[in-house]
């Protein structure tokens, strides 16, 4: 199945958004695919990575980006704190994922979307969602080692795909 790679930026973080991003994706159907090293949120078994992202992995992550104005004050933002790392897995789930986190700057997005709902700021737009399938798998390859991605049956998959 499709997979992306979403992220819970510092300042989602911060302003306690990382259940509410974690629950839309959830009630939407998709799976989370990522499993937990770093921390445990007991006693509900989501499984996760939280970490406090390295320049240089922000560096990889954003490099297409290196040549913008904006670019140094993204790396310190997105270095600022823990970020809360995961992928999910569903069908279209890159372009139903981008649709749902919204437009980068969240004063264009709509209504209903995250950004869209709890952010004003295109510098803290809270959240992450890879752009296409090709770089979902770059991006999952640079976060995450191959055995921190895991693969399991969804019991309620028959309820959502037909
Ligand atoms: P990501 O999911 O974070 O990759 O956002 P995106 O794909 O919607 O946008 P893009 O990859 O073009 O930019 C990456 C991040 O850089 C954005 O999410 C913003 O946090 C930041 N950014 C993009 N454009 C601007 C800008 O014009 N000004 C500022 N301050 N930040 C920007
Ligand atoms: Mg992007």
């Amino acid at each position: 199945a499709e997979r992306t790679f979403l992220a819970v930026k510092p300042d989602g973080v911060q302003r306690g958004l990382v259940g509410e991003i974690i629950s839309r994706f959830e009630k939407r159907g998709y799976k989370l695919g990522s499993r937990q090293i770093r921390l445990v949120v007991e006693p509900v078994k989501i499984l996760i990575f939280f970490l406090q992202p390295s320049k240089d992995l922000l560096h990889n992550h954003y490099a297409e980006l290196s040549s913008k104005p904006f670019f140094p004050g993204l790396i310190e933002y997105m270095s600022s704190g823990p970020v809360f790392a995961m992928v999910w897995e569903g069908t279209d789930v890159v372009s139903v994922g981008r649709k749902m986190l919204g437009a980068t700057n969240p004063r264009e997005s709509p209504i209903g979307t995250i950004r869209g709902d709890f952010a004003i700021d295109v510098g803290r737009n809270i959240c992450h969602g890879s752009d296409s399938v090709g770089t979902a798998e770059r991006e999952i390859a640079l976060w995450f080692t191959p055995d921190e991605v895991v693969s399991y049956g969804l019991a309620q998959k028959k309820w959502i795909y037909e």
